[in-house]
């Protein structure tokens, strides 16, 4: 009995080799590695329920949770919906979206109207929004099941994935380690199957830190693509949401779903998008580019060359990334500008402090927002139920003392050099991009392994730069760490490919080419096991406890 782990977008070699085992097992869909494809497969074929799909996610979840803690909330309403879905299947009348019957979970700061939407804090616990985010809508409108709310850092404010509701998300392929963050929750539970893809959100790193640290795809979409209304904000300049999977061809499919929002009056960012770009279907040329001919910059600068564990096979696996380019007849062009330094941009030029007390006070008054919850981020974190983060004490009590007044472009001199130092950013981007006529860049996410549970901060990323000019990523598996006692397969490390605005299309096609050309996602140990699927009797979605014991004793309950 073999368990293919290695993913296949494309399930048809999947699918060859599951059922036999799913069988002897008494299942009848598999949703270990499950994708779009093979969901519909399975349930258009008359092989499973949508039932039987919902159930056999929930199952996953409820059996296996307490290895990674990913999982806040689960979806009261998921059976019921899956059950009236069935029922539109046996009548042949169902107009089914592209999402039809696939399981979601979404990260807890996605606005949804029959969940509260917390963002692992505490004192956000019974905050409810009465209106889904419009991203929210456009999944469930396609057809997808949301099964839960998935754990984060506690109000997307780090990378450490630990949250004074949730408790510490614990990385699927190394227990000792984080699951990087913000979105965190969201990328463990698709490393472990507990729904097709998830939803995250990213500020600084947040979408490619769990896509690289769980051997993920994701896309950190440009600035515009797909409205920001509803989810539980930091900085109108650098916030996005996107789709996180384990293959490209989901990511795909749910960015052109959440993006099919298109222009929004409650977040006027999406005014920016080009008109040609509203509508785009990023899965139907997927497959259609080539590596042959393409120019990848690789900044130097994004690389911590200082030899050490955790640094040395990062190196590594980008080492052989390019190698494997080269040999696919792309070119790697060296970038040597000194602009491309991620500690130095994040230094002079992240929005955040000046940014995040007026937009968080806008959230929480908006009229929607109905349950107990403060009304300003003062207020929030008087209430002393927040965990203090030694690497964000410093910007989020910038942001408290010194934001009296709301911080515009023309009302402070030093938000104004920030704004004048992006663009002169942006445009040093674009020139490199031109003058070395590249078609994208790379570099990993991360300078040095995803860093161990108990850690001061998520040091080494490099999401900074794509964060304040606003650029499009796709993140793809570059590799693994040499497996050790503590990872049984080694640690996930994972490629940003970086391109101009509203570039996704090629970004996505490129990231197709290279997961093919690598097949580098693996499925973690303890994931791959067979779970029971219960029959679950209408109405009795198991309610999840997140795990809040496992709290490293260096992020105490805090008083600013
Ligand atoms: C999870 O719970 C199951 C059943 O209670 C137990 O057998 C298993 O050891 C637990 N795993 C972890 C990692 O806590
Ligand atoms: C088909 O579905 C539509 C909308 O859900 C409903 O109004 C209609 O009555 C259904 N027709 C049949 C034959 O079930
Ligand atoms: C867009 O919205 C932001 C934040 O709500 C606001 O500061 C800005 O003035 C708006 N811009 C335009 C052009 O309306
Ligand atoms: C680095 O890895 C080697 C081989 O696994 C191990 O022997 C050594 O103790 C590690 N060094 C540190 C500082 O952890
Ligand atoms: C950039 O750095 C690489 C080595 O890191 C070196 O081989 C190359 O000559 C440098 N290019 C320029 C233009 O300085
Ligand atoms: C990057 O910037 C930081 C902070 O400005 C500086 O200390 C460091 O030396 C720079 N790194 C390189 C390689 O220039
Ligand atoms: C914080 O709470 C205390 C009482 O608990 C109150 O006196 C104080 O005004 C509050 N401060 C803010 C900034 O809300
Ligand atoms: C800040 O802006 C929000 C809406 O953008 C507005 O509701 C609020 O009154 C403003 N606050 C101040 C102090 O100007
Ligand atoms: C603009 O960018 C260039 C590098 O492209 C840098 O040398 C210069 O200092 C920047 N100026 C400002 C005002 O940020
Ligand atoms: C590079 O790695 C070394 C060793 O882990 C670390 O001390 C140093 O801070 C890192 N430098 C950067 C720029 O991340
Ligand atoms: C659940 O309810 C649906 C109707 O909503 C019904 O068709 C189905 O048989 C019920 N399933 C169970 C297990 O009770």
């Amino acid at each position: 009995m073999r368990f293919p782990t290695v993913s296949r977008c494309r399930q048809a070699l999947f699918l060859s080799v599951l059922p036999a085992i799913s069988l002897a097992q008494g299942l009848s869909f598999d949703p270990r590695e499950a994708t779009i494809a093979s969901t519909h497969h399975a349930l258009y074929t008359g092989l499973t329920t949508c039932r039987e799909i919902v159930s056999s996610f929930l199952s996953r979840i409820e059996a296996l949770n307490n290895h990674t803690n990913a999982i806040i909330t689960l979806n009261p309403d998921a059976l019921s919906i899956a059950s009236h879905f069935d029922t539109l299947l046996a009548s042949h009348n169902a107009s089914t979206g592209r999402l039809f019957c696939i399981p979601v979970l979404l990260k807890d700061n996605y606005d949804t109207a029959n969940m509260p939407t917390t963002g692992g804090n505490l004192d956000l616990a019974d905050s409810r929004p009465s209106v889904d985010a419009p991203a929210v809508t456009a999944l469930k409108d396609a057809g997808a099941i949301v099964l839960g709310k998935a754990n984060l850092h506690e109000l997307a404010l780090e990378g450490l994935s630990v949250s004074s509701l949730g408790g510490q998300t614990i990385n699927p392929y190394d227990s000792t380690r984080t699951p990087g963050g913000s979105s965190g929750g969201s990328g463990a539970a698709v490393a472990a199957s507990f729904s097709v893809f998830s939803t995250g959100s990213d500020t600084v790193n947040s979408l490619r830190s769990p896509a690289s640290a769980n051997s993920l795809f994701s896309c950190r979409p440009t600035r515009g693509l797909i409205s920001r209304a509803g989810i539980i904000p930091i900085s109108y300049t650098q916030d996005v949401i996107g789709p996180i999977g384990r293959c490209v061809e989901d990511v795909a499919t749910a960015l052109t779903v959440m993006s099919s929002v298109g222009f929004d009056a409650d977040d006027n960012a999406t005014a920016l998008a080009p008109a040609g770009i509203r509508g785009t279907d990023y899965y139907a040329d997927l497959t259609g580019g080539s590596l042959q001919g393409m120019r990848f910059g690789l900044p130097g600068g994004f690389f911590n060359r200082t030899a050490t564990n955790e640094t040395t096979p990062v190196n590594s696996a980008m080492a052989a990334m390019v190698a494997k380019l080269r040999s696919a007849g792309a070119t790697i062009v060296p970038i040597n500008d000194t602009v491309y330094n991620a500690t130095a941009i994040s230094a002079l030029y992240d929005t955040q402090r000046y940014e995040y007390r007026q937009e968080m006070d806008v959230y929480l008054q908006r009229p929607s927002l109905k349950g107990t919850h403060p009304t300003t981020l003062n207020q929030l974190y008087n209430s002393s139920k927040f965990l203090v983060i030694p690497s964000q004490y410093e910007y989020v009590t910038t942001s408290l003392i010194s934001s009296t007044d709301n911080v515009t472009v023309g009302s402070h001199e030093s938000y104004d050099a920030v704004q004048r130092g992006i663009a002169n950013l942006t445009l040093a981007l674009r020139e490199t991009f031109v003058s070395k006529t590249l078609d994208a860049l790379i570099y990993p996410e991360q300078k040095n392994l995803v860093v161990k549970i108990g850690s001061a901060s998520q040091s080494g990323r490099n999401g900074i730069l794509a964060a304040v000019t606003g650029s499009p990523v796709i993140t793809v598996p570059a590799g693994f760490s040499a497996a050790t006692d503590e990872a049984p397969i080694g640690v996930p490390i994972g490629m940003e490919i970086l391109g101009l605005p509203y570039t996704e299309q090629k970004l996505l096609q490129t990231a197709w080419q290279i997961q093919e050309l690598t097949k580098v996602r693996r499925t973690p140990v303890w994931a791959r096991q067979v779970v029971h699927v219960k029959p679950y009797a209408n109405g009795t979605v198991p309610v999840i406890r997140p795990d809040r014991g496992n709290i490293s004793p260096n992020y105490p309950l805090g008083t600013l």
